[in-house]
């Protein structure tokens, strides 16, 4: 049904938007504000729309006229939508090239990058030597039983490092009768475990932490040692010599002479200790000036090392091998100090204090 009034009120809003639009629309300083003004007259809750959803009741002969004058406002608001957008962009793009540079050039925010421990490092370097020569890697842990820090390698009794001295024992509620529980004091105790797991021929090498009560300049509660072992049938002196002058030329310089000395270790028979020429002053250069003024070696052109020996048949037979049918080596040696020297590092402790001034320098 056709209403009169319905021709005045289109006739009206018509007007009302016509008076309005461009002015609203122009000024517009953004793109959201301009699509919100845009949306007062064209959106679904706009103006012009509730208009046009009054075409139904005009009268048939108006009905055309008054159509296409609302469509011609529709173009209107359509055209000074698309002009002012176009002077938004452009003005904001303006903005950017005339205004302050962007300057692609400073540098971003600084991320302190993370590096491996200098123990760390020189780990994986003594590992990859060995696993080169064909040594498998066995790891073991660090709170252990006595038998297998001790009496298993042939301790006796009474050896002052098992006394309460030199080793932290865990004690804990336990039964009286538990086996006695440590911190181990010496990589050595993998080659029990490994040796009691599998049969010869084996060749392992085995990193890791151990404790003991010493505490200065040289030795800290917690170090960190590398055991290597070989056993086979006819293994002789002259393969752990081989071994260990190949890894330590490798490692510190291909002129590096070892030089071995008798010592006691009771898990081996005979054993030994071993010092290389001293990497410092370059001991095989044969400078005996500089050689007599180092401070590391002392001006005698060695170092201490490592331990080392022929594993000792009581071993063998704690395990479960025939001493009669199979020999091997060992060896064991401080990482720490390997570190220190194959860095330069005077103090031991600086290597657990964990201050990123000195762990940056490697
Ligand atoms: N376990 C000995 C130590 O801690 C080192 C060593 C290992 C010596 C193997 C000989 C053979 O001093």
């Amino acid at each position: 049904m056709a209403e009169p009034d319905a021709v005045r009120t289109f006739e009206d809003g018509l007007a009302q938007i016509r008076a309005t639009f461009e002015q609203a629309l122009r000024a517009a300083e953004d793109e959201p504000q301009l699509r919100l003004i845009n949306a007062r007259y064209v959106g679904p809750q706009g103006e012009l729309t509730a208009l046009l959803k009054l075409m139904p009741k005009l009268p048939g002969n108006r009905r055309r006229e008054l159509g296409q004058a609302a469509n011609a406002l529709k173009q209107g608001i359509q055209q000074a939508f698309d002009e002012t957008l176009d002077r938004i962009h452009r003005s904001a793009r303006d903005a950017e090239l005339t205004g302050p540079h962007l300057d692609l050039t400073l540098p971003g925010r600084w991320q302190m990058p993370g590096r491996l421990h200098p123990i760390t490092r020189i780990r994986n370097d003594v590992l990859d030597i060995f696993v080169s020569m064909g040594f498998d890697v066995a790891d073991g842990p660090e709170v252990e039983l006595y038998e297998n820090c001790f009496d298993k390698l042939g301790f006796p009794p009474d050896h002052p490092a098992t006394d309460e001295h030199d080793t932290f024992f865990v004690d804990g509620d336990r039964p009286s009768d538990a086996p006695t529980v440590l911190l181990r004091t010496q990589t050595s105790t993998i080659q029990i475990r490994e040796m009691m797991k599998r049969k010869p021929p084996l060749a392992i090498v085995s990193p890791g932490a151990v404790y003991r009560r010493d505490d200065d300049a040289t030795h800290s509660p917690m170090f960190f040692q590398l055991e290597g072992f070989l056993v086979d049938q006819d293994v002789s002196f002259a393969e752990l010599k081989g071994v260990l002058t190949l890894f330590l030329r490798r490692l510190f310089d291909e002129h590096v002479a070892l030089r071995f000395r008798a010592s006691y270790f009771p898990f081996v028979e005979p054993g030994g200790e071993v010092d290389m020429s001293c990497v410092f002053c370059r001991a095989w250069e044969q400078d005996r000036a500089r050689t007599a003024a180092c401070r590391v070696c002392k001006g005698t052109g060695w170092m201490e090392i490592l331990g080392c020996g022929m594993i000792h048949p009581v071993v063998f037979e704690n395990v479960g091998y025939d001493p009669e049918k199979y020999t091997g080596f060992a060896f064991g040696m401080g990482l720490d100090r390997i570190a220190m020297l194959k860095y330069g590092i005077p103090n031991i402790k600086l290597l657990y204090e964990n201050d990123v001034r000195f762990l940056s320098q490697f």
